[in-house]
């Protein structure tokens, strides 16, 4: 009987502490054995001092936690991803070695006052997520104590200035994200990337740039280019020679009014180039998108486009998507879209255009006929004239109503 209740007391003593060092703290919620714990928006002022051992995921996101002491996360053997974000932290909110944590991989630091980037990250990790915060400046010595970054998403701060060699230290970076910044041509040296040369996506998403970047230095190993809705009017012959192994450019909605020939010349890997909603009025020639000839999709809706010379899309031996919607043509050529050309060409995109239905785009409406999956929305390619067909749309006319006086 004694025996009994002492074997009792001993395991549920046991039970005890087993519960304590692995229980879910209070106010906060886990999943997955404890392994996830979630405590962020929860009004918490201060780091929890009973978080499981075996934690991986901690999110602290979102409460009024003001500093990091020490020895917060001392023991959580595997922590891997950090959440931090919007606590209106500082540069000095981390008590000496706090995140000195060699498990930690991924740390988001958005949200918070920082003007610098903190010193003291974790010794290892690869995932930066620094969202909007209000630093202006990248220097040299920004990255010197955190080479080890891979992922550096930097979107939505107040970025003006990157000096010469603030990326030299990630050497491993695989994205370097400064989008929704306020960088202006001269914000940064045609150097800045030189030392990345493992970088495959580089973006610089709403920001100010009036001249397209000088890319001779950037690095080869890039896959990835967006210049999303920036400023940009020109893009110069030859621009991106260098990257061969690009796979995707964007430069949608920002201000593009020239595009030279050649200036894609020498990409013979892009499979994707998007122009969406630019100002595109310059003549496409048959040198616009030379060596583009790996190219399946090329999205330029909603711009300018006049003149399309026959020949501008017979080098992209493996084109299948064209999308020409809402743009300013009035006519085309007999031949600018050519199978013999274009094999693999199967969706072609024109309405919204001031097309004038005359004789000299009969083979346009023809081709309707012939490969009938073709062009899209026929129906939405209205007549602007001549009179007789003015305001009716390809899918009522037939090929004889395209008629020269
Ligand atoms: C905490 O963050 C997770 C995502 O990491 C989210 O799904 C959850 O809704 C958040 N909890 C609260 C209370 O906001
Ligand atoms: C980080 O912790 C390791 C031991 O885990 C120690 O050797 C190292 O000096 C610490 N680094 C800093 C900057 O505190
Ligand atoms: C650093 O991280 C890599 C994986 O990203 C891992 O293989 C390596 O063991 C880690 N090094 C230390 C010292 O934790
Ligand atoms: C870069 O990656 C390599 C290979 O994974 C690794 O050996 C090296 O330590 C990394 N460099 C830094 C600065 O983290
Ligand atoms: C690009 O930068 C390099 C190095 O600074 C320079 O030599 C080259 O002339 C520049 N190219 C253009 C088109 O400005
Ligand atoms: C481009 O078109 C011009 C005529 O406008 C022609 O002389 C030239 O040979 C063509 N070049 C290519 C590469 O097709
Ligand atoms: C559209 O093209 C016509 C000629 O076909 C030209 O007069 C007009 O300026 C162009 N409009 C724009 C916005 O480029
Ligand atoms: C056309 O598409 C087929 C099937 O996806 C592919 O095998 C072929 O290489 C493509 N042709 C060209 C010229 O890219």
């Amino acid at each position: 009987m004694m025996n009994s209740v002492f074997t009792c007391v001993v395991i549920s003593l046991v039970r005890l502490t087993f519960t304590i060092a692995d229980d879910c703290p209070s106010l906060c919620d886990c999943r997955d054995d404890n392994t996830i714990v979630f405590c962020n928006s929860t009004g918490i002022s201060e780091v929890p001092k009973d978080l499981p051992q075996n934690t991986v995921t901690l999110n602290l996101g979102y409460n009024n936690i003001k500093s990091i002491p020490k020895d917060a996360f001392k023991g959580l053997k595997q922590l891997q991803n950090l959440e931090l974000g919007g606590n209106q932290f500082t540069e000095t909110s981390f008590l000496n070695g706090a995140l000195n944590i060699s498990s930690i991989r991924t740390l988001d630091l958005s949200g918070g006052s920082y003007m610098t980037i903190p010193q003291g990250l974790p010794p290892n990790f690869t995932t930066l997520y620094f969202f909007d915060n209000p630093i202006t400046t990248l220097t040299a010595n920004s990255f010197v104590n955190a080479p080890s970054i891979e992922y550096l998403e930097l979107r939505y701060n107040q970025l003006k200035t990157i000096e010469d060699h603030a990326f030299d230290p990630l050497v491993n970076a695989s994205e370097i994200d400064i989008s929704f910044n306020k960088l202006v041509d001269g914000s940064f040296s045609p150097l800045s990337f030189v030392k990345n040369q493992k970088l495959l996506n580089l973006e610089f998403r709403f920001n100010a740039l009036k001249t397209f970047p000088n890319t001779t230095h950037f690095p080869r190993s890039l896959q990835h280019f967006d210049v999303v809705g920036n400023q940009i009017k020109v893009i110069p012959a030859y621009a991106l020679r260098t990257l061969t192994n690009l796979q995707t450019i964007e430069v949608w909605e920002g201000a593009i009014t020239t595009v030279e020939d050649n200036a894609f010349y020498g990409l013979n890997k892009l499979t994707i180039l998007d122009f969406m909603e630019d100002h595109v009025s310059s003549v496409l020639t048959n040198l616009t998108f030379n060596g583009l000839t790996a190219l399946k999709q090329l999205f330029f809706d909603s711009n300018q486009v006049s003149k399309i010379e026959v020949g501008t899309f017979h080098g992209m031996t493996a084109i299948q998507e064209l999308w020409f919607s809402s743009n300013n043509l009035t006519t085309l050529e007999e031949g600018v879209f050519d199978l013999k050309y274009n094999k693999n060409l199967s969706v072609i995109y024109l309405d919204f255009n001031p097309w004038i239905c005359d004789c000299h785009i009969r083979w346009l409406r023809q081709m309707i006929d012939d490969h009938p999956d073709l062009i899209q929305d026929t129906g939405l390619s209205v007549c602007k004239g001549p009179p007789p067909v003015a305001g009716k749309s390809w899918a009522v006319l037939s090929p004889k109503d395209f008629v020269c006086k």
